[in-house]
């Protein structure tokens, strides 16, 4: 499929006629997806685990299948170790609360980057301060990397959880995980790999890795808001105890007592976020028919492009490694002097959407010496053309406030 098939696809690039270039915060959905949750509540609705009807046996069927669908997608040995969440976050809260709190104790330690998420860091700060653990800080260098150095001074025979974004959502730096795994593995230490910003770009294969959690949110790789995955190591997990509790993660409940029931519905409580679990199915077969090397071409050409456009204008600061072979997707920047709302506001009149602010990593910005900054990110959709657009409605929005520089 070339680009322009792509793009029409995707009904609100059609109908909005924008460059939308907030991807990072949740990507355009191609009308595959759509039409597959539409048609589950026109054919298909019912409550997966609950009937004995077909029409539940049937939903608990696409249900179940999306979840082996997805073990498959990224290579993980047992389709159980699937958990479905609402989001990232929910998985990384499952997380710090069922392992976590179980397992770390005084003077134990917690390491993560300075670029995680607050959702990948409030949680372990939860942990640590109900725990004694203490919370360690792997730094970045000037050009926004982990170092090899910083990576074993921090990571220690006394770290028990590493967690780590798989890409920066603010600086898109690639981690390299497998290296930082492998470390922390000789050291004694889990981890728990985010890779909410990766997965839309990249083959995941948790297997390779050797994480022992993995967590990502649908919405950022075409899928419905509101559907997260939680992969985990079956013999951790099956350790665990539940992070919710109700209906459907039970085995037997007595009036005082309760007997949970085995992976994945331990950690499912409630009844399900299905059409989110259908429809990343649905997004899922999206990407395998477009091909991760097929979006990695289209990719890489356009942010190439915008890397070298963007670093032609004298006027912006950039966030971003020189190193175009550790760098995805995602490219922060200020105009010097302006606020990055104002800057964000103005691309947004010239029809550019940006993301702006602090990103929900604070302690980064905090780092980097800054308060916020404006973020374009980019999937497959998107074109040369977008990045012209936003380069022009750069240079407007700086004539327009450099008089009062
Ligand atoms: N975590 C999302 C982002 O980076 C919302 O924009």
């Amino acid at each position: 499929m070339n680009q322009n098939e792509i793009i029409k696809d995707f009904p609100l690039l059609q109908n909005r006629k924008i460059s939308y270039l907030d991807s990072g915060a949740t990507t355009q959905k191609p009308v595959q997806v759509i039409e597959t949750v539409d048609n589950f509540y026109e054919n298909n609705n019912a409550n997966p685990h609950r009937g004995a009807y077909s029409l539940s046996i049937e939903a608990t069927e696409e249900y179940e299948n999306t979840r082996t669908k997805i073990a498959k997608f990224i290579n993980a040995k047992h389709r159980e170790e699937i958990i479905f969440s609402k989001n990232a976050t929910e998985s990384l809260n499952l997380i710090a609360y069922s392992y976590g709190l179980d397992n770390l104790k005084k003077d134990d330690e917690i390491v993560i980057s300075i670029m995680e998420h607050h959702s990948n860091l409030v949680p372990w700060q939860k942990v640590a301060k109900t725990t004694g653990a203490k919370l360690n800080y792997m730094y970045i260098n000037d050009e926004f990397e982990l170092s090899d150095e910083e990576i074993e001074s921090k990571i220690t025979d006394k770290t028990k959880i590493v967690g780590i974004t798989h890409v920066s959502n603010v600086l898109g730096t690639i981690n390299n995980v497998e290296k930082i795994i492998k470390y922390a593995h000789k050291k004694g230490a889990i981890v728990v790999v985010d890779a909410s910003q990766s997965i839309p770009h990249m083959k995941i294969d948790v297997q390779k890795m050797d994480a022992d959690f993995l967590v990502f949110s649908g919405h950022k790789m075409l899928a419905p808001l509101g559907i997260g995955v939680l992969y985990g190591k079956r013999e951790i997990l099956n350790k665990m105890n539940p992070f919710l509790m109700g209906g459907d993660m039970i085995e037997y409940v007595y009036e005082q007592d309760t007997t949970f029931a085995p992976l994945p519905n331990k950690f499912e409580a409630g009844t399900q976020n299905v059409e989110g679990v259908i429809g990343l199915g649905s997004a899922i077969d999206y990407i395998e028919k477009i091909g991760y090397d097929s979006i990695s071409k289209i990719e890489n050409d356009v942010v190439s492009y915008a890397r070298e456009k963007l670093k032609e204008l004298d006027f912006i600061t950039l966030y971003m490694t020189p190193n175009k072979e550790n760098h995805q997707g995602v490219i922060s920047f200020n105009i010097n002097g302006v606020h990055p709302h104002d800057v964000a506001s103005i691309l947004d009149s010239n029809g550019v959407c940006v993301r702006s602010g602090n990103h929900c990593a604070q302690p980064l910005m905090r780092f980097l010496g800054i308060d916020s900054t404006c973020r374009a990110s980019f999937y497959f959709y998107n074109t040369i053309e977008d990045v012209d657009k936003l380069v022009e409605a750069l240079k407007k929005a700086y004539e327009m406030f450099r008089k009062y520089m």
